[in-house]
């Protein structure tokens, strides 16, 4: 069993279904959240991304019912949400019931007759904070119902599940890598995933040697969302132009350096500084990655500070408080390296450190945050976890 804290917070959630529906759940799942190393803003630029899956996440209980009707809740909210499963809503309500609803009308199209079910979720992830909640619910929801169902799903059938979850019924523009580090992930391990053609391994991490860190500066993004599509859109503009100098090349990681350079005089400002982030970053994972494998994570851990500073300097994609926590941290003896998590604006850093420097880590960085921010982050030492587990 690789979920760290929680047995004791499963069977809590398991306590509050009970109280919740009358009855005890018949199963319970944990599903991660994630953290990224490597290839920053890559994957849908068809790049190569190394996130891991962390033992903390979201927590699915659920129990079927005879009478073709699902009730669903959440233990941070009061309302009961209940429907006749023929009649699901087809479109999202702006809640957040919308990414287990999405979830439900894909694996509907599977299913033969499938029975109803009450459901609560919980967790012990913090939301939106840029450790992927919105990818830990639906390939946790897809896993729990599937089974329950009877169907069996492939990991990439889970990981399609989620995306239609997302981009189709909710209308986020996300990128692949998030339900593959939830849905493919190893115990002890980083995924490698090649978001070009999809093709995943896992790189195992020395556990003896290092900790992962997240420090969170509980700066919540409320522009994310519209920042994260710019950007997006920006790679893709830098794309049209920059594919006129080299046909054959089928996504902004394909754009080799030499082309970089030829075509960037013909890049509006923002967009040349985007598509020397990508060249640069796609460079930076495949080093990080070969490090990796020859054991060397302090070479690991500086590219990691290295993509941290590009998505300070050419993504534009922090903010100071991000910022403050990564140079805390990498002035620590025994830290690796740093940089922010998810996509930025707001959230968190990721701390890849030796092992017994923990305390050293979370001091300096409250020391300095409080010192320029006039309050405390909230700090967490996570390890590696493995994908989506039953735990009853
Ligand atoms: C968000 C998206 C991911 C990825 C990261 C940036 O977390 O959901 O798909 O694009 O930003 O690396």
């Amino acid at each position: 069993m690789t979920v760290h804290s929680s047995a004791a917070a499963l069977e809590a959630h398991a306590d509050a279904f009970q109280r919740r529906f009358g009855a005890s759940p018949s199963a319970v799942w944990f599903s991660p959240g994630r953290v990224n190393t490597m290839g920053a803003h890559l994957d849908y630029n068809g790049g190569p991304v190394m996130p891991c899956a962390i033992d903390r996440g979201t927590f699915v209980a659920l129990r079927l019912r005879s009478d073709g009707v699902v009730r669903m809740a959440s233990s941070s909210f009061e309302t009961v949400l209940e429907w006749p499963l023929a009649a699901l809503p087809t479109r999202r309500e702006q809640r957040w019931s919308d990414y287990p609803l999405g979830v439900l009308q894909a694996l509907l199209a599977r299913a033969e007759a499938p029975p109803g079910f009450d459901i609560l979720y919980g967790g012990d992830l913090a939301i939106g904070a840029g450790l992927s909640s919105s990818a830990s619910v639906c390939v946790g929801t897809a896993r729990a119902v599937a089974e329950a169902w009877g169907l069996t799903l492939s990991a990439e059938a889970v990981v399609e599940t989620a995306l239609l979850a997302e981009r189709g019924f909710v209308g986020v523009r996300c990128g692949i890598m998030d339900p593959y580090a939830i849905a493919m992930a190893r115990s002890g391990s980083l995924l490698w995933l090649d978001c070009r053609d999809r093709s995943w391994e896992s790189v195992p991490l020395d556990l003896d040697a290092v900790s992962i860190a997240v420090a969170d500066t509980q700066v919540r993004r409320e522009l994310a969302q519209s920042a994260f599509n710019e950007r997006v859109q920006q790679c893709a503009s830098a794309f049209e132009v920059l594919r006129t100098l080299q046909p054959e090349a089928t996504c902004l990681r394909d754009i080799t350096r030499a082309t970089y350079l030829r075509g960037k005089s013909m890049l509006e400002a923002p967009l040349a500084l985007r598509a020397q982030h990508v060249v640069d970053e796609v460079e930076r994972t495949f080093a990080a990655r070969a490090a990796l494998q020859r054991g060397d994570v302090s070479g690991f851990g500086a590219a990691m500070t290295a993509a941290h500073h590009s998505l300070r300097d050419l993504f534009e994609v922090s903010v100071p408080e991000l910022d403050c926590l990564v140079d805390a941290a990498c002035g620590v003896s025994g830290v690796h390296g740093s940089r922010l998590t998810g996509a930025g604006f707001g959230g968190c850093v990721v701390v890849l450190l030796q092992r017994g420097r923990e305390d050293a880590v979370r001091e300096a960085c409250t020391q300095a945050f409080a010192r320029r921010f006039q309050r405390e982050p909230l700090i967490e030492i996570y390890r590696p976890s493995g994908g989506p587990v039953r735990w009853l």
